[in-house]
């Protein structure tokens, strides 16, 4: 049975964007595969969280997720930094990764802006500890948004050469999961950057725990353009924005954004985002409402999440174990 990998990062509420791009493809594997599903605490430190924010967005993002239609049951959801493997492997693969790899990421460039000398080290090796994440359990399918086809292609590059400079067959290959009409889904205010948890205005995003006030809002304010809905995708060239939009309908009510416009087009904004808002607020509601629900009792979460740790360690131990006698840090049996 493929074993498929993949991390969300605590730093804050999961957006419309990664629940579009990201968790809802995630749902349906838990029945065909083996998964994990890691909330990555140790990747959200690479840039600074305040402690007690950081125990909180760990606990909510653990809500969301089951609210999101995961199960602690089918798949193994846990909290990075509870397995020390991925510390580990991941200091293992900063020895294999080669600086000018790590040069070339360009969410490292994005992340760490102008100010790249003041960029903390561990934003900088962001892509070898996921490496170590996905390999530690040796994984390998990982469904994540179109943002990690870079570090999934780096993760890979590491694995390889760690067989190769070893002499083995131990690492496999990894292969993208990348779906759907919204594996890229951008901010509200500005249609050529991703909508993200960490963009200082709460008004590029839609967060999951948002309720009706609130998306009609942020909708009714998201930033468009004066041409009226096109009647095909050409129609939607150098309109980031409109784009966006189309295909977050689409998205949401599961179907193209072809026949979006074809049952929109000649509209002007006023009207289809006042159904943009109907079609979110239907799909959310839900979601938030069972968000509140988990949140309400804390020690259940908590609980949940470590027999969860307890699961990831079993199967990750093993192969951290072989990963030393490979390189020599442990003798050969
Ligand atoms: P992050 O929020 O960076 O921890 O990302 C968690 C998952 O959500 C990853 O698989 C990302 O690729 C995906 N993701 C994040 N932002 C977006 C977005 N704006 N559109 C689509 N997928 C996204
Ligand atoms: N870097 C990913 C992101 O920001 C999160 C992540 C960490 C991840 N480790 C992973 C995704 C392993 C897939 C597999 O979106």
């Amino acid at each position: 049975m493929t074993r498929v990998f993949s991390g969300i990062q605590p730093s804050g509420v999961p957006t419309l964007g990664n629940y579009l791009g990201a968790i809802r493809n995630w749902v349906p594997m838990q029945d065909r595969h083996e998964c994990l599903f890691c909330i990555v605490d140790l990747h959200a430190i690479t840039q600074f969280q305040p402690p007690a924010q950081l125990l909180a967005q760990t606990r909510e993002m653990a809500a969301a997720l089951l609210a999101c239609g995961l199960s602690a049951e089918k798949c193994v959801l846990f909290v990075q930094s509870h397995v020390p493997a991925h510390a580990e492997l991941g200091w293992i693969f900063n020895c294999v990764a080669r600086i000018g790899w790590l040069n070339r990421m360009t969410q490292f460039k994005d992340k760490a802006g102008s100010d790249r000398e003041n960029a903390s080290a561990g934003l900088y090796v962001y892509p070898n500890l996921m490496a170590a994440d996905i390999l530690a359990y040796k994984a390998t399918s990982v469904p994540v948004g179109d943002d990690q086809r870079q570090h999934l292609e780096l993760a890979n590059d590491i694995a390889q050469k760690f067989n190769h400079d070893y002499g083995v067959e131990f690492f496999p290959r990894i292969e993208p999961f990348i779906q759907g009409v919204a594996a890229r889904v951008m901010s509200l205010r500005d249609g050529t950057k991703k909508m993200s948890k960490s963009d200082p205005s709460d008004q590029s995003r839609i967060n999951l725990n948002d309720d009706a006030d609130a998306i009609a809002l942020k909708i009714r304010r998201a930033k468009t353009d004066p041409e009226p809905i096109p009647e095909h995708l050409s129609g939607l060239e150098n309109r980031p924005e409109a784009r966006n939009l189309v295909g977050i309908l689409a998205a949401v009510t599961g179907t193209l954004p072809e026949n979006v416009l074809r049952e929109h087009a000649g509209q002007g904004f006023g009207q289809f985002k006042a159904v943009l808002t109907e079609a979110l607020v239907a799909h959310l509601a839900p979601i938030r409402a069972e968000m509140l629900r988990l949140l309400q009792d804390p020690g259940a979460l908590d609980a949940a999440l470590h027999r969860g740790a307890e699961r990831a360690e079993a199967i990750a131990q093993p192969v951290i174990t072989e990963a030393k006698r490979i390189i020599g840090l442990l003798p050969r049996r």
